[in-house]
């Protein structure tokens, strides 16, 4: 299979500094997954890391796309940091656009990415890459288990919604305001791709690399699946 990994900043850099821990477990899943066959490309997100300079940097600009600019570093340094845990196992630059995925692929490693342009989030990356790749599968690894009714970090009640069309997700995030550094479960521009390109999805929890796995094998697992 051809997989996309969209690694939110959420769990690859919590807090100031990157979760080591996670990487390390991530990174062995992932090298796994080639040594059985799958193709992967890991877009990795910003975190904290991003978030931090976006902030500072806010005290002296407003320029949404020089925030924005400053973000796609912030995500380019968790990409390094995800090609050093692969080792081997990994292209060894973070591919910076889609013209320079195609080399990137031909090596047979595993592809780290982070952002690209600005106006849209890693989100956007991972959903335009599988798009290129012709990807089986996006998996989308965040903080929490997927998509809710209500926000899970708010409301305890909040119900996890199994499956939703492209067209649902992106009503609920279209009418979202971007700003460089702001969250949503999925970013808009993505939510536009999926609705066009119909790539099946899959959000969950990404520090639970057990449930990860069983989605890719096409076991019961805890998560949102966005297709048809
Ligand atoms: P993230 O993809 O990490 O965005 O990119 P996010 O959803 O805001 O944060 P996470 O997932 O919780 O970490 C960080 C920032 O980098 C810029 C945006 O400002 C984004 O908010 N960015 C990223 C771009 O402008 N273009 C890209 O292609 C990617």
């Amino acid at each position: 299979m051809r997989i996309v990994f969209d690694i939110g900043g959420s769990i690859i850099c919590p807090d100031s500094l990157p979760d080591v821990n996670f990487i390390r477990r991530f990174s062995r899943f992932v090298t796994n997954l080639r040594k059985k066959g799958h193709k992967i490309i890991v877009v990795t997100g910003g975190g904290k890391f991003a978030k931090n300079y976006i902030h500072a940097a806010r005290k002296f600009t407003h320029d949404e796309s020089f925030l924005d600019v400053i973000g796609i570093q912030g995500t380019r340094m968790n990409a390094l940091l995800m090609i050093a845990a692969l080792g081997d196992n990994a292209y060894k630059k973070v591919v910076k656009n889609l013209d320079d995925l195609q080399h990137g692929i031909s090596t047979g490693k595993i592809v780290v990415m982070g952002g690209t342009v600005p106006g849209q989030t890693t989100d956007a990356v991972s959903v335009a890459a599988a798009e290129y790749f012709e990807a089986d599968m996006i998996v989308i690894a965040t903080d929490v288990d997927g998509v809710y009714d209500r926000d899970p970090k708010k409301f305890k009640k909040a119900k996890l919604i199994k499956h939703m069309k492209p067209e649902e997700i992106y009503r609920i995030v279209g009418k979202k305001k971007y700003e460089a550094g702001s969250f949503t479960i999925l970013d808009p521009v993505a939510a536009k791709l999926l609705v066009k390109n119909r790539i099946k999805t899959i959000i969950l929890n990404g520090r639970k690399i057990n449930n990860m796995k069983n989605a890719i094998e096409g076991k019961k697992f805890k998560g949102t699946v966005i297709g048809d």
